[in-house]
């Protein structure tokens, strides 16, 4: 083979670490083929970090942009900047960037102004609504015209690329290198998940979507109150987003009850663990809607829309909004109706076979232009 491939891997919040950790080591194993470079822009600091030390990712530029309360302006144009020198420094064949954070539309968009081709993980999601997830919608529509390699997950997201007039062979079907992390970290378990007590039922929580702060997080929170005073065999499990907006709500509301636990956010191999003890899962997560079908864990979605239909066909996922009332019926009815329960609780897994980055590898391997 001739020279070799030079990719720079951007990433800047919590599932972009997960996501792409596994397309780095995996890269990072092929160095006659692989020169990988990995940068941050430090969007998240703490929960980042968190996550790079879990998959020990070794980056190479951070740009270390984190500030309390940042807004998408501020985000956008500091990772711009920056990821515009250390693309000129590096200059890569490829930067590969993932998902639909304002660090994915930053990357996409310095690669461009440099004209350096863009591989985009996880293309082809979408609600159709272009403030429902808000900015995720448009970040991703805006990186798929960017984009010169998209990697769908599914076939569902290569449909919707190729409706959009994306070309055939500009895309692989990969399924989602989310998956890979989660049998990377399932594989080195070092045995049985700490067991829970005798008789609870635990319930996994987590929130934190821009579009979901205030009224719908307080929504949330009640019907949590009311979950927990309805169920006496019911705790309930809440590691808590960093983020300001997200704790100023939920911690006045829910911290002082003492069947819910507020925690800090889990390093990834606590929260798969913590995933498996769930009884149900209760989430507005782009992530832990793949996840919990692997795992075989009925996830209600407190969101409007989902991009990610395929939990919702496959039966172990229900949209169920952010009402009060509707968080707590659903929940309710799954918590006193077995039969419901085992129908939602069966292990499925549309979302991929965990050799994503594999693939994804193949296509980007020789030179750019070749494929993709
Ligand atoms: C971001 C992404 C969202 C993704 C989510 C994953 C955008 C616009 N949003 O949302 O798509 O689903 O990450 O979690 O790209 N903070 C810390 N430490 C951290 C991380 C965050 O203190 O390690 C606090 C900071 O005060 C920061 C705030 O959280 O200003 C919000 O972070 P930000 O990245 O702007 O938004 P997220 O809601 O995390
Ligand atoms: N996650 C984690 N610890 C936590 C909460 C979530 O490791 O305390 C993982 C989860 O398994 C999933 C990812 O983080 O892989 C989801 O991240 P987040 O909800 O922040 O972002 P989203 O998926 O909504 O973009």
């Amino acid at each position: 083979m001739s020279a070799k491939t030079r990719i720079l891997i951007v990433m800047g919040t919590r599932p972009e670490v997960i996501k792409l950790a596994p397309v780095v080591i995996a890269a990072r194993d092929r160095p006659d083929e692989f020169d990988t470079f990995v940068v941050t822009t430090g969007q998240h600091r703490e929960m980042l970090q968190q996550m790079l030390a879990v998959f020990q990712v070794a980056v190479d530029f951070d740009l270390d942009i984190m500030k309390p309360g940042q807004d998408l302006p501020y985000i956008t144009t500091a990772a711009l900047n920056g990821l515009h020198e250390v693309i000129a420094q590096v200059k890569p064949d490829w930067v590969v960037v993932q998902g639909d954070t304002t660090t994915t539309l930053a990357g996409a968009l310095a690669a461009f102004y440099q004209q350096v081709p863009v591989a985009h993980v996880e293309a082809g999601l979408r609600t159709y609504d272009k403030r429902h997830p808000f900015p995720e919608e448009m970040n991703r529509r805006v990186t798929t015209q960017i984009a010169d390699a998209h990697f769908a997950p599914t076939t569902l997201a290569r449909e919707r690329l190729l409706r959009e007039g994306i070309s055939d062979d500009a895309i692989r079907t990969t399924g989602n290198t989310g998956i890979d992390a989660l049998f990377l970290i399932l594989g080195s378990s070092e045995g049985e998940a700490a067991p829970k007590q005798a008789g609870e039922r635990r319930l996994l929580v987590t929130a934190h979507r821009r579009e979901n702060q205030g009224e719908p997080m307080r929504q949330i929170c009640r019907a949590l109150l009311r979950l927990v005073d309805q169920f006496s065999d019911l705790r309930v499990i809440y590691p808590v987003h960093l983020s300001p907006a997200v704790r100023g709500t939920v911690f006045p509301l829910l911290g002082d009850h003492p069947r819910i636990e507020l925690l800090e956010p889990l390093e990834y191999r606590g929260f798969v663990e913590e995933m498996g003890r769930a009884h149900l899962i209760l989430t507005d997560s782009g992530g832990i809607q793949e996840e919990a079908p692997s795992l075989g864990k009925p996830v209600l979605v407190m969101r409007e829309t989902t991009e990610r239909p395929e939990g919702v066909e496959a039966g172990t996922a229900r949209l169920i909004g952010t009402n009060e009332e509707r968080i707590y019926s659903e929940a309710a009815a799954l918590l006193s109706d077995d039969d419901a329960y085992k129908k939602m609780a069966r292990a499925r897994n549309p979302y991929g076979d965990g050799r994503a980055s594999e693939k994804i590898l193949a296509a980007l391997s020789g030179r750019p232009g070749e494929r993709c």
